[in-house]
């Protein structure tokens, strides 16, 4: 054996010689670290390795044994003036003189050696998790060109979310999950404990939670959620759920921590918290179970069970945070209790909204008492923020500005951007998911620091998270098909400087990550073939740009037509941005290797003549304004879901009067339509079409019905058209839609030839 002193292995990286010809090396590496540098050389690994430790990392060595080219590993503690046998693996305390930047860590592989030098076992974990990751990357992991690395994290928290109340999952996914967000340096899951759905932590002072509260009568939370959502006692034969014992949750702490990640119970309160009220119906407003998800606010008894239970939860949980929910409270519950006027009266609260915070203030002081901090949902800052308090933005990015504003640490998980339960392509592909559209590439484009914070206060965005509500997600497959790869790109988001991050060159990495994933066994969404589409209306010239897309790395495999017919291997190649001066009907097709694959891709785009002709709203939008007044006649529609700013949204019947400001003749009219039933969004009855000349005289010249069943579960679009047998002229065009189901209608243009 060869032996090193330690000197030699000090001075390897200034001996080292920039890399000419190793192209064999893959460095895709998700996140992108801060600085690489190919060397010269080959490194290869012992399946047997030394490892050698400086005592703050005693702990860490074996986490090398997740590298895929390492059998076992023998960890010693590195000793002053001994040398290190050549082939080591070095983890070592970084000095002033490694001239090493306080936030990173160094890594260094070299012919004779891998050097890693980190002031804290995070950083360690981090360069390990490097060394990890570029193993999964070669074709050949049992050895590596050598090369230089000094890498360090935009933000200090780096989160994912799971929901295990609405489908329980088991220890093992949860360590799976866990080794994933190690590897792609996450370090804080924040654990969504408990919820109507279930409660799934062993609580010894309140057994019926976990004997009756995390089970119910149906698995899939669906199938409970539209048949009684009752609850089940443990052992009962149809009873379905479980719950962690307080010894498996320590034991994912540990398991975690390891990993340099931090677990976050999230404890749920004032709302979300049916299962408890079925139990323990004392603690709410009516005394009755099955009837709301508040805790009584006015009832003592509410904080001494909820301090008894975080006394609990601290015990196992050494997380400097506590989530304790505070979303969507339904507070009319607390409008009419006569313990929570009381209270209001007491506290001299002036609503509802201050009453919730009364009780998150309770909270606060007791977490601050044991040395802890709380993290709510922005819901918090409704009725005043409690001073300690950490604020999750989900609604936007709104409560978050405001919180970071006023001083307060704020993690951004917008919904917008970070929620993976949303659909990640067409959603008329996809297994059916709470609603969204939120694909890979929108994802990365998310930057957390919104440009209206405050220069001074930007510091208080500690970081981004993305969360996974498990409403519609029944298996750890799913799970895994809705987390990966958005977790990818959230990864990056929340380790990479913003003036790194490039799309093009994430989706050429994400190439060799997908491999990465292979290996891994993670049942991760494949880029699409599914062709889609942007049209963007060019005022000036009175035309449409149209641009093709797919997920897929290799563009120019698309056919289009423009004439109506289907696309073969014979049709135009899609190369660039499509110039189209008239309405035309689009085809498109991918091919993959000269097979069509996916679903063939059809649209119209309109230049119609009622583009920049104004609109009034006889009835107005709710909510949904999209482009304000313009949406209507601007030329630009929709896509694919109703938050891309041209759906416009209305709860009541839509009444709207186009001013084609001469008279002039008219032949068909228009208006596109979605469906989506689980967000509630429907199709018209009916939309009809009236002219008049004066703008005083109106004349119905025809209705369309809907055809679309109100049952339909896909999203579904619709052009509801009315044509002219006999063409009339007019100046005016009312164009009307019922609403019959009562609930959303999204349209986006009113279309007139
Ligand atoms: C949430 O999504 N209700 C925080």
């Amino acid at each position: 054996m060869q032996l090193l002193p330690k000197i030699v292995l000090a001075a390897m990286s200034t001996l080292a010689i920039p890399m000419t010809g190793w192209s064999q090396m893959n460095t895709d590496m998700i996140p992108k670290p801060s600085s690489l540098n190919k060397l010269e050389g080959i490194y290869h690994y012992n399946p047997i390795s030394e490892v050698i430790v400086s005592p703050a990392f005693q702990e860490i060595g074996t986490l090398l044994l997740e590298h895929p080219a390492i059998e076992s590993v023998n960890v010693q503690l590195a000793v002053n003036n001994k040398p290190w046998s050549s082939g080591s693996i070095v983890i070592i305390e970084a000095t002033e003189a490694d001239q090493l930047d306080p936030s990173s860590y160094a890594l260094n592989i070299l012919p004779n050696g891998i050097v890693i030098k980190a002031w804290t076992p995070a950083q360690a974990i981090s360069a390990i998790y490097s060394l990890i990751q570029l193993g999964y990357l070669q074709k050949d992991p049992t050895q590596i060109t050598s090369l230089s690395i000094t890498d360090s994290p935009r933000f200090d928290y780096r989160g994912l979310h799971l929901d295990v109340s609405r489908h329980f999952v088991t220890t093992d996914f949860i360590k799976k999950y866990i080794d994933l967000m190690a590897l792609y340096k996450f370090n804080q899951l924040h654990l969504h404990l408990t919820d109507a759905a279930g409660w799934r932590l062993e609580i010894m002072k309140y057994p019926e939670l976990t004997e009756k509260a995390a089970w119910r009568t149906h698995t899939n939370w669906k199938d409970w959620w539209h048949n009684g959502r009752q609850y089940l006692d443990r052992g009962n034969p149809n009873a379905s759920g479980g719950f962690y014992t307080q010894k498996d949750a320590k034991e994912l702490v540990e398991y975690a921590s390891k990993r340099g990640i931090t677990i976050i119970p999230e404890i749920e309160m004032p709302s979300h918290s049916e299962e408890v009220l079925a139990v323990y119906p004392e603690l709410s407003c009516s005394g009755k179970p099955y009837r709301q998800g508040e805790f009584c606010i006015g009832n003592p008894e509410t904080f001494v069970f909820l301090k008894n239970v975080l006394d609990e939860v601290l015990e196992i949980f050494p997380s400097p945070y506590i989530h304790i929910g505070g979303d969507e409270a339904n507070k009319k519950h607390w409008k009419t209790c006569s313990k929570c006027q009381a209270l209001m009266k007491k506290e001299g609260l002036q609503s509802v909204d201050e009453l919730q915070s009364y009780a998150i203030s309770q909270m606060d002081l007791y977490l601050q008492s044991k040395g802890r901090k709380l993290i709510g949902w922005d819901e918090i800052l409704e009725g005043g923020l409690t001073a300690g308090a950490t604020v999750m933005s989900w609604r936007g990015e709104e409560g978050g500005i405001k919180a970071a504003n006023s001083g307060h640490d704020v993690i951004m998980t917008p919904g917008s951007h970070l929620y993976f339960d949303s659909y990640q392509t067409d959603p008329r592909t996809q297994p059916e998911a709470i609603g969204g559209y939120l694909t890979l590439e929108k994802v990365y484009s998310y930057d957390p620091i919104p440009e209206t914070i405050h220069k001074d206060k930007q510091h208080h965005i500690i970081g981004a998270q993305g969360n996974i509500w498990a409403e519609y997600i029944p298996t750890t497959e799913h799970l895994e098909y809705m987390v990966f790869p958005r977790a990818l790109a959230l990864a990056e988001i929340n380790w990479t400087a913003q003036e790194a991050k490039e799309w093009k060159d994430f989706k050429s990495r994400m190439q060799s990550q997908y491999k990465v994933l292979q290996d891994l066994h993670v049942n991760y969404y494949r880029p699409s073939y599914n062709v889609t589409y942007s049209v963007v209306y060019d005022d000036v010239q009175k035309r449409n740009i149209v641009a093709l897309e797919t997920e897929q790395i290799v563009t120019d495999n698309i056919r289009y037509t423009l004439d109506g017919t289907v696309p073969s291997l014979q049709s135009l190649r899609y190369t660039g941005p499509i110039i189209l001066e008239k309405s035309t009907n689009i085809r498109a097709q991918y091919f993959l290797d000269s097979i069509a694959i996916g679903p063939m891709l059809e649209f119209e785009t309109d230049i119609h003549k009622a583009i920049g002709k104004p609109v009034t709203y006889k009835s107005k939008w709710d909510g949904y304004k999209a482009q304000g007044v313009k949406t209507m006649t601007n030329g630009v529609q929709g896509g694919l879901t109703y938050q891309d700013g041209q759906w416009q949204g209305f709860t009541r019947p839509i009444d709207l009067i186009v001013d084609m400001q001469q008279i002039q003749p008219i032949e068909r009219v228009a208006m596109n339509f979605m469906q989506m039933i689980g967000p509630g969004v429907y199709m018209p009855g009916e939309v009809e079409v009236l002219l008049s000349k004066d703008g005083v005289n109106y004349k119905s010249v025809g209705k369309v019905l809907n055809d679309i069943s109100d049952t339909e579960p896909k999203l579904t679009f619709k052009r509801f058209e009315v044509k002219l047998d006999n063409p009339q002229t007019a100046r005016f065009i009312q164009v009307k839609a019922s609403n019959p189901k009562k609930g959303y209608l999204f349209t986006d243009e009113i279309i007139v030839y």
